[in-house]
């Protein structure tokens, strides 16, 4: 797979202009910007995107994705946008206090446990135009931008992490080899990476949806969802925000 890269200096938000460019018919693209002046997550959040952070998106092929990834399941670029973004930063954890911190909590943050305290790294926001055939899955990585004060308490960067400054384009060349290698795997061989990475399995947990809310512990995590062992019986909820509980907070 051959992705050209477009470098922006400003863009409201790379996954917007990847947007616009896949409704004219263009493909195999990453677009990465110094700065988003209007960076979207998930849920219609705001995400921060000051210089210094690495903010970019990829453009694909619907019909080329299904064909190469030999599946249907689209929910499978959530989970290859996940482990190949793991795999990429936590290359870079080299101090003591950071050292074997990271992981995926559901379904695609990077968080780090620091200090007792589980913080984001890295959000990824897909997207899916069926009509004009096209996946874009964005990547925001905090490396050397400044953690705004709002967030703080929920986010931190690598400079934060490590106490210095990455070359965010090492970063995005690692990332895209990750990515590359991953893109091959079968459906089973991405899951058990995802799982074997993530925060969340064995976890109780909060899920939270657009109807409701439900604690359970997370028995099992696969394209179709997440799955809690609950006081009323076993649930499984395909979307929703998730959040870590302590044990003594049930
Ligand atoms: C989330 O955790 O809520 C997802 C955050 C995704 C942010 C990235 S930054 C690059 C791309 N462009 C956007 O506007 N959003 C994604």
């Amino acid at each position: 797979m051959e992705l050209d890269i477009i470098h922006l200096k400003e863009i409201d938000s790379t996954n917007k202009y990847c947007y616009k460019l896949g409704k004219d018919g263009k493909r195999n693209l990453i677009v990465v910007s110094d700065v988003q002046t209007g960076g979207v997550g998930r849920l219609e959040r705001k995400w921060y995107s000051d210089f210094g952070g690495l903010y970019f998106s990829i453009l694909l092929d619907l019909e080329e994705f299904k064909k190469e990834c030999k599946n249907d399941n689209i929910g499978k670029l959530n989970f290859l946008g996940s482990l190949s973004t793991y795999e990429t930063l936590n290359c870079y954890l080299k101090d003591f206090k950071t050292v074997g911190c990271i992981g995926i909590k559901f379904p695609n943050d990077i968080i780090v446990n620091v200090e007792n305290k589980d913080k984001k790294l890295s959000g990824i926001l897909s997207e899916i135009n069926i009509n004009y055939g096209f996946l874009v899955l964005g990547i925001g990585i905090n490396v050397n931008n400044k953690i705004h004060d709002e967030i703080k308490d929920i986010a931190t960067s690598l400079k934060e992490l490590e106490g210095k400054e990455f070359d965010r384009f090492k970063i995005l060349n690692k990332f895209i080899d990750n990515f590359k290698n991953n893109y091959y795997l079968n459906d089973d061989e991405v899951l058990k990476g995802y799982k074997k990475y993530s925060k969340t399995m064995g976890k109780y947990v909060k899920v939270i949806t657009p109807k409701e809310e439900i604690k359970g512990t997370v028995f099992d995590i696969d394209y179709n969802g997440i799955h809690l062992a609950t006081s009323d019986g076993i649930k499984h909820i395909s979307v929703g925000d998730c959040v870590h509980l302590r044990k003594d907070k049930r």
